[in-house]
């Protein structure tokens, strides 16, 4: 990717950028927890980190930024994505509830996970009220793009349930041998997982702010790009990640036995690194010293490498879909910082 001169090694584009579509999004999406009343909306309050109990952490909000930028990509004003943004944030959170029960993650944004503080009840209840705002969102804006955005959501979300399966079942598979998960097999589940819901947001951005399909769905495959480069620079952090910057839980992953793609590439790639992983991986890795041991071999076997570079692999992708769109030059550059620091993140 071509720095823009304007550009900074602290992402200042990318970051303004956030800013402003957390400065839209919020206060729809305060009015939406609102309206779930004082039981469930403190639960949702509680996730936002908007409640006194809540550790003030809230998310990056990549989604609704890459639904503004998108508008404004396309020439409409960035107001005009807000139903697209915090249908994306919302439809995000109630994805990250449940997949924390799914996962059996105790910590979510460095506090206790929806399951952990409320009970599995609360949590399964509190995401399906945010799976169906989102619709709503979209649909009671009345903006010209929204029923059609409506209709990516729906598509989105039926792949990042298929996508959420697959990433269980691959769980349920041999490490080692002819069963086990391949690198192929990973590419398609996280592009359903992750990449789908980016694209979606990127797409929706467009819609709302007038694109029409052809262009909507070249947001789609940068969204999609970036979503890979996401999920692969997500997996890295997941291993050698320090859990009070990404405020998940060390090792959660490996602990999990989650497929990420430094494990399976680890495990692919052959010699003595990777046949002593595969040995202690199929025994189960429990302990810390085991844990610790594990994520030094997937590193000398090179699966760390080769996640980084898969990520920068995507961000390329993200490069080539921008070559191909019309936008001013500023939105390009907030784009540009926006996939960079992504991939450079440390939480
Ligand atoms: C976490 O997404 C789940 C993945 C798709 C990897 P984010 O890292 O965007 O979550 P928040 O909203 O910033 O917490
Ligand atoms: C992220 O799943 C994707 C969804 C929530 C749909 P992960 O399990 O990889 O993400 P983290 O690491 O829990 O945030
Ligand atoms: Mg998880």
């Amino acid at each position: 990717m071509t720095f823009p001169a304007t550009a900074s090694t602290d992402h200042e584009l990318g970051l303004g950028a956030i800013r402003r579509a957390r400065e839209l999004t919020e206060p729809a999406l305060r009015d939406i927890v609102d309206r779930l009343g004082p039981s469930l909306g403190g639960v949702g309050r509680y996730h936002f980190g908007w409640w006194s109990r809540s550790s003030g952490a809230s998310g990056k909000a990549i989604r609704p930024t890459l639904a503004v930028l998108a508008a404004e990509a396309v020439g409409a004003e960035a107001s005009d994505a807000v139903p697209a943004a915090a249908a994306a944030e919302l439809v995000h959170n109630f994805s990250l509830i449940h997949d924390d029960i799914i996962d059996n993650d105790e910590l979510r944004r460095g506090q206790p996970a929806v399951w952990k503080e409320f009970g599995v009840p609360a949590a399964i209840l509190i995401g399906d009220a945010l799976h169906s705002e989102a619709f709503g969102a979209l649909l009671n804006s009345g903006r010209p793009g929204a029923a059609a955005a409506a209709m990516r959501l729906s598509t989105a979300m039926r792949e990042v349930v298929v996508g959420q399966v697959e990433d269980i079942r691959f769980t349920e598979r041999p490490w080692t041998g002819e069963q086990a998960v391949r690198i192929a097999e990973y590419q398609s589940m996280a592009e359903a997982k992750t990449g789908a819901l980016l694209a979606f947001s990127a797409s929706a951005g467009a819609l709302l702010g007038g694109a029409d399909t052809a262009v909507a769905d070249c947001f789609d495959r940068l969204g999609r790009h970036l979503g890979l480069a996401f999920q692969c620079t997500d997996d890295v952090l997941g291993i050698w990640g320090d859990p009070a910057k990404t405020g998940k839980p060390v090792f959660g992953d490996l602990r999990e036995g989650k497929r990420t793609l430094p494990i399976i590439a680890a495990l692919t790639a052959g010699g003595s690194a990777s046949e002593r992983l595969g040995v202690l991986v199929e025994r189960g890795v429990r302990t810390d010293f085991e844990l610790r041991l594990a994520a030094e071999l997937v590193e000398e076997a090179g699966g760390r490498e080769f996640a980084e570079r898969e990520a920068a692999r995507h961000l390329a992708g993200v490069d080539d879909c921008l070559a191909s769109l019309a936008m001013p030059a500023e939105t390009r550059a907030c784009f540009e910082d926006l996939a960079q620091s992504l991939i450079g993140r440390s939480r």
